[in-house]
């Protein structure tokens, strides 16, 4: 887990900062929490939806690069369930900004071959927005380069209870016997079923917490978090926590294997 990065490649140019990627070892699915729209607008005297609206450039600045890197996978939380709490105001002016993001852009995901994907309880999102989720679906199903997760109304363990839920109505049926269930079965309930699970997760903003965010899929992850607003969150930023990501070793529990002895030694 890091927090922020103090490394000395700060100062690089995202040109030097490239080529000091190993394009070998990225990621194959990054998640992210864009945390910091609302005070990004609030310290420039902003209303709070312009820093949202500034965070929609982050995202296609992000998505882009992923998708000049071969990285296939990026899951962004966009609205949590707890999100619905905010005031009517912010809520509807987030739902028109999905809206108008999934209208101005289609053109440009089915050209840069993003399949769109929504996950959590989208159905209880406005009637337009959700038609809109569920055109953008539909029109980008047949694309495979990159996979955009939208999570939307989403929560982690609303989406195991929902998994648990569907898995015990099979088992009912006798579709499924009990003895049948393990994490492979169990995971093909949840909503990101298909996609790999992410190798690294980025959190802008600087708060270090997970807030119900693919608590399933989270269980191995790399954690970035950084100090940085979403809204400010662009190339540079990414190619930093990729180059974080990459100083790190992944022994998904096991030890580290020993180092042989050289030959013709001892
Ligand atoms: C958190 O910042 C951000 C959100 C709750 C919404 C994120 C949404 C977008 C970037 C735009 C919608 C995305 C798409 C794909 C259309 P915050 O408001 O909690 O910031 P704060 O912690 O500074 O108040």
């Amino acid at each position: 887990m890091t927090k922020g990065t103090a490394t000395g490649i700060e100062h690089l140019t995202e040109a030097e900062l490239l080529s000091l990627l190993d394009l070998e070892q990225l990621p194959k699915h990054i998640a992210i929490i864009m945390d910091g729209n609302g005070r990004w607008a609030e310290i420039r005297g902003f209303p709070r939806i312009a820093g949202h609206q500034e965070g929609i450039k982050s995202v296609r600045e992000i998505m882009t690069l992923c998708g000049e890197l071969g990285i296939g996978a990026l899951t962004i939380y966009a609205f949590s369930q707890e999100n619905w709490k905010r005031p009517v105001p912010e809520i509807n002016a987030l739902m028109m900004l999905l809206e108008h993001y999934l209208q101005s852009e289609m053109d440009a995901l089915i050209e840069k071959g993003v399949r769109f994907r929504a996950i959590g309880r989208v159905n209880t999102l406005p009637p337009s927005a959700l038609q809109w989720v569920r055109r953008a679906e539909r029109e980008t199903l047949h694309l495979d380069k990159l996979t955009l997760t939208v999570a939307l109304s989403y929560g982690g363990r609303s989406e195991i209870v929902d998994a648990v839920r569907r898995l015990a109505e099979d088992c009912t049926k006798g579709l499924v016997q009990t003895e049948a269930i393990d994490e492979t079965l169990l995971e093909g309930y949840l909503s990101t079923q298909g996609l790999p699970d992410p190798d690294l997760l980025i959190r802008t903003s600087g708060e270090a917490r997970i807030s119900n965010f693919l608590l399933w899929q989270l269980a191995y992850t790399e954690m970035y978090f950084t100090p940085t607003l979403w809204p400010d969150f662009r190339r540079r930023d990414a190619l930093l926590a990729l180059l974080d990501f990459q100083r790190r070793e992944r022994r998904f529990g096991r030890v580290t294997p020993p180092t042989p002895f050289p030959s013709g030694g001892l």
